[in-house]
């Protein structure tokens, strides 16, 4: 274990940690905090729990040198933003808005790309227009961007055989840690990395910042709209129909509001990315997390909405251990191991004084045991008074393989796992409030089914993705008309284009 650091933050720190310190009741019934006194939470704290990374530094003089460096360096969002997040979530929680999260399983260095940013913020922005309509209510828009270059493996490591013997390398934990080619060199984790993508990620939110300031001013304009693949594809009549219905009120809206000089349209295009990624690596998060000027407590300036994954959300864990002190919000994955107990006590220590909008559960249960699993979740926490954000992630509950050795999602399971989830969410009287799913613009064929029609035979056709499979553009924008037409089954009356 590496010795902390002097931080000469600390000691004025202290009456913004102790202001969001857990109360004692919550220490004594969780046990998540026993020995940690009550004031003794800082960014660093972590590091004396052990088994933080499935991977190790091996040069820990390099390491402190980069952690070094990223606390001098600029944050990447600002405290003012957290807070207008978190206050668009606890709307969100309140079934006032919805939430739409995607983007890349695995950002990389290589895709940093105008093109590939491009085309993400534009499905993203799409989609929200289609859930627009469909809720009748304002979308908060959130990617998987900027940062989303750590990856959790299933093994720490992995052995190939080129037929000179098996060879054993760390896994590849994404551009963050180390690199995916399969040499030594490549595997080992570089603490310069910390560095390298930290600037990768400032490039990519400056990119995104300017193209949402300046507006996707011509999405009324049909030809922005790829809507080939339902033309063509093999859909019962009715759907066909429906997205057909969708998509024309939807273009009329937006003409409608255009020729009558309507100022909301570009409220609508013209709009606030937030960011968003699993916080894995907890040298990268906590070298920049800081207190601010005329602000209690600590923030995470890396991304506006950090996660926590379904692999690292022990109780006793680092990570748990290091997210109770921040005062972003947080989101957990939440699969189907995840008992009634355990949410509410996780709930406890993630967001101990109850706050609205703090704490976002993102359910992963997969299409098979959505039904059996989420109910009693959804029971324990309403029987606990304790607020969360229930948003469904239909992706990581929904992985398979081809017997060629693909990985791969069907769009039929995440649809099914989706349609699942707002009828538990329907039935427990609780509020579906978002939707989190790995997507791009691009059009790869990563997941197979939807109207775009890929089969598993194409799969190799344009599989890009260094991680988990990723909706492509047409299925993607599909989805969003799936989970428009829900929204909009969940709700009476409607009608026009409601901005809320
Ligand atoms: C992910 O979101 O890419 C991921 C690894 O998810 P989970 O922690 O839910 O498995
Ligand atoms: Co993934």
């Amino acid at each position: 274990m590496t010795p902390e650091p002097a931080n000469p933050t600390h000691a004025r720190d202290r009456e913004g940690d102790a202001a969001f310190a857990p109360s004692d009741q919550n220490r004594d019934r969780t046990g998540v905090f026993s020995g940690t006194p009550r004031d003794a939470w800082s960014p660093e704290a972590w590091r004396e729990r052990p088994g933080a990374h499935q991977f190790d530094y091996d040069d820990a003089a390099s390491l402190e040198r980069a952690v070094a460096k990223l606390r001098t360096l600029p944050p990447l969002v600002t405290s003012w933003e957290i807070e207008r997040l978190k206050s668009e979530l606890s709307e969100a929680q309140r079934g006032e808005r919805f939430l739409l999260q995607g983007g890349d399983c695995a950002e990389t260095l290589a895709e940093c790309r105008p093109e590939t940013i491009t085309n993400k913020l534009k499905i993203l922005l799409q989609m929200s227009l289609v859930l627009v309509h469909g809720g009748q209510k304002p979308v908060v828009r959130v990617g998987r961007f900027a940062g989303q270059y750590a990856k959790p493996r299933s093994s720490p490591t992995e052995t190939r055989d080129h037929g000179q013997g098996p060879i054993t390398l760390p896994s590849y934990f994404g551009d963050l840690v180390n690199a995916a080619p399969f040499d030594a060199e490549s595997r080992r984790p570089e603490p310069g990395m910390l560095v390298h993508a930290y600037q990768h990620a400032a490039l990519t939110i400056n990119f995104i910042r300017s193209l949402a300031r300046g507006g996707f001013a011509d999405l009324h304009h049909p030809e922005q709209w790829d809507l080939s693949f339902f033309h063509h594809a093999d859909l019962p009549p009715s759907r066909k129909a429906d997205y057909q219905r969708m998509m024309e009120r939807l273009l009329d809206g937006l003409r409608f509001m255009e020729a009558l000089g309507d100022k909301r349209i570009d409220e609508l295009t013209q709009v606030e990315f937030f960011t968003s990624h699993e916080a894995l690596n907890l040298y990268y998060e906590s070298a920049q997390t800081r207190t601010v000027p005329r602000r209690h407590g600590h923030y995470l300036l890396t991304t506006h909405l950090p996660w926590i994954g379904e692999r690292t959300r022990a109780l006793d864990g680092p990570h748990v251990a290091f997210f109770r002190g921040v005062r972003n919000p947080v989101g957990v994955k939440v699969g189907p191991g995840m008992t009634g107990e355990e949410a509410v006590r996780l709930a406890e220590a993630l967001n101990p004084e109850n706050e609205p909008g703090k704490l976002v559960f993102i359910t992963r249960m997969g299409a098979g045991k959505v039904e059996e699993r989420l109910p009693p979740l959804l029971e324990a926490v309403r029987a606990s008074g304790r607020l969360v954000l229930w948003v469904s992630d239909p992706m990581h509950g929904n992985g398979m393989t081809t017997a060629s050795g693909i990985k791969t999602r069907s769009f039929d399971d995440i649809a099914a796992e989706l349609e699942r989830t707002f009828a538990a969410h329907k039935a427990a009287g609780t509020v579906m409030g978002g939707v989190h799913f790995e997507l791009t613009g691009e059009d790869v064929t990563e997941c197979v089914g939807g109207a775009a029609g890929v089969t598993e035979d194409g799969l190799h056709v344009n599989y890009a993705s260094p991680c988990d499979p990723r909706l492509n553009y047409q299925q993607a924008l599909e989805l969003a008309f799936r989970t428009a037409g829900w929204l909009r089954d969940g709700r009476s009356g409607g009608g026009g284009f409601g901005l809320g």
